[in-house]
């Protein structure tokens, strides 16, 4: 066992609110695992803040008609409060705009440069004329050489996870101006990764670096181990960490050419997890070093598996090359969470935003971090329904564990007017883990404690949906015992077996009290307050009750007087479910309802037209970047569309139908060869084909999903 832990959850990007597939993936796992590690008296730090450079936030900015300042002030202050909101307990939410980052990132990069880790190279990067910009990372989209996924970005494919660099994209084109850009020189650093590749490979696949065993590979999940091994497969090449932007952490200005360059997000954004330690140590009056620099520290990085290559090869290079730092012994990362059969998508609304449900269900806050635990993506992706939600609250949090709660407390202020029973250990009752089975109270105690150290057990392997269901049994073996014994029909004639039955049912409930902190941890600070027993200090308490239990030690003392009961979880109803399941993808056109069959007015035929006549026309396929609505009118919306060869200006009688966020990025069929109309001081290159159905309502025609520009139709 280490002799402390340092936990990091990625930084979310400050450009957007959080939604439930950032939750499953990253936030709820680290928040778990270092809550666990907290009741168990270790000496654990856990760090995450806004990750606030970078193309994801210049880009949000461009779009929104802001500056890169205003968006992330404006998202580090939501995702802070929704953090809190949802019981994200971290010990620090920071900022990479903080000075203290700056200067921590800048530092890093002299230490690098000192230290002959770069290679300053002069290369052929793409540069937007139009824009007048390099186009880096974000601002540069094309095919993924991998998966093929056609809106792959210069630093990643979001499909595939692949890490990439803007020249490895097939058809790049500028996110700015949708223009396919040309190639300029400019001077970079790059960080020598291919002098990494051979430590970086053993120390992936057995756990050893500088001879030393850091970590055992069977501990870590096979995907990771996997992503590595195939990015390291393909061979590592130098990767630029600077980038000509005005945007992010300086290239330190006595560095020669450093002007006009800034830091690379993914060389900034990880030290923003040590900058982060540096000022919460700097807030408690503790040292930040032992945390990052001695051996006998854990880290931990929580990320999601599109992070995978930058904490696992990237980051660890960067470690390295300073050389005062650790690695990480586990990035445990996670899959996906798909919603409703379909991926998460910001811009299709197809979310559950953090934000939305904490207001829509207040004091509810633990039912989703329990439909988040069972529908984690822990080795594969998985999915979220509000059906499934509705049902797992329903028949979980309330028939099960509220339900088993609420009964130990009524009986118990029924019978012995709130006060434990004191009571004879030598009387015969049936035990809750097995039918017709005789219990034993040492027996119980011994069974909870069991219970207890297999859920520690699961979360230290980051096993947290296993470690659930095992705090879950605890609950069905309470309930098990009530319904074995039933206490309601004995209670006249074995008043001395009740007792015994109701004491340890209220032990069962004091477990579970402590249990479902990690998890629900609004629900333990509410049982605890009506078993009376004091709020959880989260140093230590879970270790002092194993301490008692392996004793044979009753956590709950007979004359302990309880306070009230109130319902732990509420149904929830069909209504409210179907509420939620409107909301989603609100911003999409409504499906039309399934109409009633009446006499539809079908438009009469035109006249007959010879194949000469259809082959005349040139229809191609084409991909939409950009739209704005025209000035002055209410129709029309201004496209760019990339066909592949080009990229034509098409003016589109659609602004009645779609908003431009709507339309930028569909794939649509255009009649290419219509001879261009000005309209309204603009020149409109081509039509975008529509369908329209019988209410005037506008479809368009698109081919299939990645179906590449600039092809015939016919
Ligand atoms: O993918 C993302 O959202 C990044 N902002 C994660 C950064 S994690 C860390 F390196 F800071
Ligand atoms: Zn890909």
């Amino acid at each position: 066992m280490k002799k402390r832990y340092l936990v990091t959850a990625a930084l979310p990007y400050a450009n957007g609110p959080l939604h439930i597939g950032h939750l499953a993936g990253a936030y709820l796992p680290a928040d778990i695992y270092v809550r666990y590690l907290r009741l168990m008296g270790r000496d654990v730090v856990f760090v995450c803040g806004s990750d606030e450079h970078g193309a994801a936030i210049t880009v949000k900015a461009r779009k929104e008609g802001t500056t890169p300042q205003a968006i992330v002030d404006q998202y580090h202050t939501v995702l802070k409060d929704t953090f809190e909101k949802i019981g994200i307990g971290f010990d620090i939410y920071h900022r990479t705009s903080a000075p203290i980052h700056h200067q921590t990132s800048q530092d890093f990069f002299r230490k690098l440069l000192d230290k002959g880790a770069f290679l300053e190279e002069t290369t052929e990067q793409y540069f937007d004329e139009i824009a007048g910009q390099f186009l880096a990372d974000r601002y540069i989209v094309g095919t993924c050489p991998v998966c093929a996924n056609p809106e792959a970005y210069g630093d990643q494919c979001e499909k595939c996870g692949s890490a990439l660099s803007p020249t490895d994209l097939i058809n790049p084109k500028s996110m700015l101006s949708g223009s396919v850009p040309v190639k300029r020189p400019t001077k970079h650093w790059f960080l020598r990764l291919d002098q990494h590749e051979a430590w970086l490979r053993e120390w992936i696949n057995t756990g050893v670096a500088d001879g030393k065993k850091l970590h055992n590979p069977a501990d870590w999940k096979n995907h990771v181990l996997g992503q590595c091994n195939s990015w390291l497969d393909q061979g590592l090449q130098p990767r630029a960490m600077t980038r000509d932007l005005d945007w992010g952490v300086d290239v330190p200005q006595e560095i020669p050419g450093s002007e006009g360059k800034k830091l690379y997000v993914w060389l900034d954004a990880p030290i923003g997890y040590i900058s982060a330690t540096k000022q919460w140590a700097l807030d408690n009056g503790k040292d930040w070093e032992p945390y990052w620099k001695s051996d006998d520290t854990a880290l931990v990085h929580f990320i999601g598996k599109d992070n995978i290559v930058f904490h696992c090869l990237i980051f660890p290079a960067i470690l390295k090359a300073h050389g005062d730092f650790i690695l990480p012994c586990n990035v445990p990362a996670n899959q996906f969470l798909n919603l409703e059969g379909r991926k998460l998508s910001t811009s299709k609304n197809w979310a559950v935003w953090v934000h939305e449900y904490c207001a829509d269900f207040p004091g509810q806050e633990d039912v989703l971090r329990y439909n988040m635990i069972k529908k984690m993506p822990e080795q594969s992706d998985s999915e979220f329904t509000w059906k499934g939600f509705q049902e797992t609250n329903n028949n979980e949090l309330v028939n099960n564990l509220a339900n088993f709660v609420n009964r130990v407390l009524v009986l118990s202020h029924k019978y012995y007017a709130g006060i434990v029973p004191a009571i004879d250990h030598d009387q015969d009752f049936k035990s809750g883990w097995e039918t017709d089975k005789t219990g034993s109270y040492d027996q119980e105690l011994s069974l909870l404690y069991g219970k207890l150290r297999e859920m520690g057990t699961e979360i230290e392997r980051f096993n947290f949906r296993e470690a659930l269901r095992v705090v879950m049994e605890i609950s069905s073996a309470g309930n098990a015992l009530l319904q074995f014994n039933e206490p309601w029909k004995t209670v006249k004639d074995e008043p001395e077996m009740v007792k015994v039955v109701l004491n340890l049912a209220l032990q069962y409930v004091a477990v579970l009290s402590v249990a479902i902190r990690p998890f629900l941890p609004f629900s333990a600070d509410r049982l605890r307050k009506m078993l009376n027993l004091g709020l959880l200090r989260d140093k230590g308490d879970l270790l002092a009750i194993l301490n008692e239990l392996v004793e044979g030690n009753p956590i709950m003392l007979p004359n302990h007087a309880l306070g009230q009961s109130e319902h732990l979880f509420s149904r929830i109803s069909d209504e409210v479910i179907e509420a939620q399941i409107a909301k989603l993808g609100a911003s999409e056109p409504a499906s039309a309802p399934a109409a009633e069959p009446t006499e539809i007015q079908y438009a009469p035929m035109k006249e007959t037209i010879q194949f000469d006549d259809f082959a005349k026309m040139d229809i191609r396929t084409g991909k939409i970047l950009t739209a704005e609505k025209m000035e002055k009118s209410k129709k029309l919306l201004k496209l760019s569309v990339d066909l592949g060869f080009e990229t034509r200006t098409i003016l589109s009688g659609i602004a009645e139908h779609f908003s431009p966020e709507e339309v930028v990025g569909k794939q649509v069929v255009v009649l290419a060869n219509l001879a261009p109309r000005p309209m309204m001081g603009v020149e409109s290159q081509g039509m975008i084909l529509m369908a329209e159905n019988e209410q005037g309502a506008l479809s368009f025609v698109s081919p299939a999903d990645g179906w590449p520009s600039g092809f015939g139709v016919r």
